[in-house]
């Protein structure tokens, strides 16, 4: 009998799989224990097709295949290429005991080529010190985990070739880390005229991670200046990059050659996706939008045009910065920590408030616009600001003055330190995820701060939540002012990101 190691990943965790493979006289075929997948009917043909087309003559034996643990849930060819290894062991043309110095994962093609898999880079961190033979193309990736040796092949030919000593392979371990080269080619704000108070809500909303909901009419730049938010976000260390490409990793969106995103993701998802696509799903569960936009910005315009149901999914990601997925037997959690930006119109028409022009709704149908976006939801975003149009002169005039992506970008940086070295001993590092706890901690303001914000309550009738949003927002505005103490005008300003509260949505 053969032992042989390979893995999956299941989420973004990895587990190890023993692959133990058996020879003996009788009828010839291929039995698979600990398997509950159909597919693996086919897998005896796509392996027994593979060997012949990789140039070695098999006896047509009975070969009976275990894979331990006995629950494993296997999707397509995932373990075809270590059970062809054994198979070609149990023949002699390969030694027992050189398949047990390695783990081997990859999927077969049919002319015995190796496909990339998905979730290298997820196994790799998380087996570690373990040398693992598995596609080229999966090398750079999987070879960002400390403490593990790469032998990338191209095919099972190659490593029959390499398992028995007749071919080198250079192995790659533990691929440098370069700090993210500075940003270009995004987008810039120096191209937005005008709409200064607007531009003020982004910089507050990344640099403190503050969920962001734009309203205006149409043409007022709200997509414009939503799109240009990549150009500020701060860089990542490298463990935000690795859990990043993790996620990415599963979902098999990493570009070829590309080992570690070092790019803030910034996912725009139509607003005809479903909720799975948000959510993510599947059998095996797959990440979806709002995990892939994990440490980056999730972007819904046109927001009340979203599904229902694909909204309310939002709820607890928004919350708590996850997302549990559960399938009939696997449970699956994925990280969905992300900057929410979302656009909106006033209006079905888009022109309530519109200096320009006149809106055509009535109440009942501005009312029945404004209720597709649920009052959990509404309360969950921080920053809530009017986007006018702007005027005729603004946008002609030459000589308006526009601070260029780059300084404000600077200024996020700076407030990131900031926050970074506060929260050194929390498992978080920005403003916005605060428990109400540290809020007393960190975030009181002085005393006439105090009063103003007292006062806001009860004129304004805001809600618990919109209390501790106000003092962390405020918390972020006197962070990017360099003050320690939480000030009145911090409070006054920090207020008025939620005023829209009672104007709007009553
Ligand atoms: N402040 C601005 N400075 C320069 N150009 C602008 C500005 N605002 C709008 N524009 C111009 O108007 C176009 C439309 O803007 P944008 O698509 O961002 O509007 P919007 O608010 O998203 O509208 P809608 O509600 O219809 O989606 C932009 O592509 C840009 O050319
Ligand atoms: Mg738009
Ligand atoms: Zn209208």
């Amino acid at each position: 009998m053969i032992r042989i190691k390979s893995a999956f990943a299941l989420g973004i965790h990895a587990f190890p799989v023993d692959i133990e493979v058996d020879i003996s006289n009788g009828l010839p075929q291929l039995i698979v224990v600990g398997l509950p997948d159909t597919s693996i009917k086919e897998a005896r043909e796509r392996v027994r097709t593979a060997i012949k087309n990789s140039g070695y003559q098999i006896p047509a034996d009975k070969i009976t295949i275990n894979l331990a643990p006995a629950d494993i849930k296997k999707e397509g060819a995932a373990f075809d290429f270590p059970i062809a290894l054994g198979i070609l062991a149990c023949h002699g043309v390969i030694s027992p005991e050189k398949l047990a110095n390695y783990t081997f994962l990859g999927e077969l093609a049919l002319d015995g080529a190796l496909r990339p898999l998905k979730g290298a880079l997820v196994i790799t961190t998380g087996l570690k010190n373990h040398s693992f033979i598995l596609p080229s193309k999966n090398a750079a990736e999987a070879a960002l985990a400390k403490g593990t040796v790469i032998f990338p092949v191209q095919d099972l030919k190659e490593t029959v070739e390499f398992l028995n000593g007749n071919k080198p392979i250079e192995p790659i371990s533990n691929s440098a880390y370069k700090n993210t080269p500075p940003q270009q080619g995004f987008l810039d704000f120096s191209e937005v005229k005008g709409q200064l108070a607007a531009k003020r809500a982004i910089e507050i909303a990344v640099s403190g991670n503050h969920q962001l909901l734009f309203i205006g009419p149409p043409g007022s730049g709200k997509t414009m200046l939503a799109r240009r938010i990549p150009s500020i976000l701060p860089p990542m260390d490298f463990e935000e990059a690795l859990e990043i490409t993790k996620i990415h990793s599963v979902s098999g969106s990493i570009p070829e050659g590309c080992d570690l995103i070092r790019e803030r993701p910034f996912r725009s998802p139509h607003h005809t996706s479903s909720a799975i696509a948000l959510a993510g799903g599947g059998t095996q569960p797959k990440p979806g939008e709002i995990s892939l936009a994990h440490g980056g910005v999730l972007f819904l315009d046109e927001f009340p045009e979203f599904r229902r149901d694909a909204l309310e999914i939002l709820r607890g990601p928004l919350e708590d910065g996850c997302i549990t997925i559960s399938r009939a037997k696997n449970q699956v959690s994925y990280p969905a920590n992300f900057l929410l930006v979302a656009t909106m119109n006033p209006c079905m028409c888009g022109h309530l408030g519109d200096r320009n022009r006149t809106c055509r709704c009535s109440l009942g149908q501005i009312h029945k616009y404004r209720s597709k976006i649920s009052g959990p939801i509404l309360d969950r975003i921080d920053i809530q600001i009017e986007v006018p149009a702007l005027s005729f002169q603004t946008l002609t005039s030459q000589e308006t003055f526009a601070e260029d992506s780059a300084s404000i970008r600077s200024r996020v940086c700076a407030c990131r330190k900031i926050q970074k070295a506060r929260y050194r001993q929390k498992p978080y590092d920005t403003n916005s995820q605060m428990s109400p706890r540290d809020i007393k901690s960190f975030a009181t303001p002085d005393v006439q701060g105090r009063k103003l914000i007292e006062m806001a309550m009860k004129e304004l009738r805001l809600s618990a939540r919109a209390y501790y949003k106000i003092l962390k927002i405020a918390r972020t505005i006197s962070d990017l002012a360099g003050c320690e103490q939480i000030q009145s005008d911090h409070i006054a300003e920090a207020i008025q990101y939620r005023s829209l509260d009672r104007q709007w949505w009553s």
